[in-house]
């Protein structure tokens, strides 16, 4: 009885607490990480942009390739249709999506370096009407809802602060039927293949970065291995997208799961009966 009325007494005062320090702190440090990550992220990339491409490859041992090629064979891209690419980096998915059959590609990149390189290549190639590069946080999409039949991206999901929101975001700017389609880094479900991976994944990307790029290249590629680590595993970002409120979602691990492609359709609005 006497809990019961501490209880009562307490609990007001336990949400008021908790209101002032507890989810205010968490709000507050959720908030500056976002400005850190939104703040950080241009730099870091613009860092990278010049080398990239090459860099990239050299990194996978060529694998970009047939990640690539997986994604063309498996990713629901109807010939035609208006494909976002969210993080769009140098254009590598832009290009691939209009080489794919795409009506138009829009892509959207927070790093202007990034962009840059983007552009150039799109202009150089025979795609340039088809495709368009913008500024734009993949958290904070600047597009209405339901403007394309489909949203991509590739490598980019890792390095957001909220994955839950950028999926949500990919949800909102399709239209109900379309798909959404992400490829990122994984874990690998094979003890032996992780036993490989991680510490070669661990170690590579800041030795590349620094023979490659100098000391800004170390810290920048040694970001790769720290982002990896905290994101979840294929089947845990597979019910994130179900969560997202994607629906059929499903998910290919490519060479060993090293890569996953993950695909969902935003569902169609419920029919009501007639009567
Ligand atoms: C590893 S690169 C991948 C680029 C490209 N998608 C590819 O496959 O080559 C990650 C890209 O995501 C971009 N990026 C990171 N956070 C972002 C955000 N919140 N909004 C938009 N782009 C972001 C970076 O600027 C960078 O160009």
């Amino acid at each position: 009885m006497a809990t019961g009325s501490i209880h009562q007494v307490a609990n007001p005062f336990r949400f008021l607490l908790q209101f002032c320090f507890v989810d205010l702190a968490a709000g507050f440090s959720a908030w500056w990480y976002r400005v850190a990550v939104e703040r950080d992220t241009p730099a870091l990339f613009d860092q990278i942009a010049a080398g990239y491409d090459t860099t990239n490859w050299l990194m996978t041992g060529g694998l970009w390739g047939v990640w690539r090629a997986a994604f063309a064979r498996h990713a629901p891209i109807a010939r035609g249709s208006r494909v976002l690419d969210v993080g769009c980096g140098t254009a590598e998915l832009s290009l691939l999506l209009a080489r794919m059959g795409a009506g138009e590609v829009v892509g959207v990149d927070l790093s202007e370096g990034m962009l840059a390189r983007g552009r150039a290549k799109v202009e150089r190639s025979p795609h340039a009407d088809r495709i368009h590069l913008q500024r734009g946080d993949a958290m904070a999409l600047p597009f209405a809802d339901a403007s394309f039949d489909a949203a991509a991206s590739a490598f980019v999901m890792r390095n957001v602060p909220d994955l839950d929101r950028m999926l949500a975001e990919m949800v909102r700017v399709v239209r109900p039927g379309g798909a959404a389609v992400v490829m990122e880094l994984s874990h690998p479900p094979s003890k032996l293949a992780r036993g490989l991976f991680t510490p070669f994944f661990r170690v590579m990307p800041p030795v590349l970065g620094r023979l490659l790029r100098g000391p800004g290249g170390s810290a920048a590629y040694g970001w790769l291995p720290e982002s990896l680590a905290r994101f979840p595993g294929a089947e845990a970002l597979a019910a994130r997208m179900a969560a997202a409120g994607l629906a059929d979602v499903s998910f290919r691990r490519l060479t060993a799961g090293i890569v996953c492609l993950h695909m969902g359709r935003r569902p169609l609005p419920r029919q009501e009966p007639l009567y």
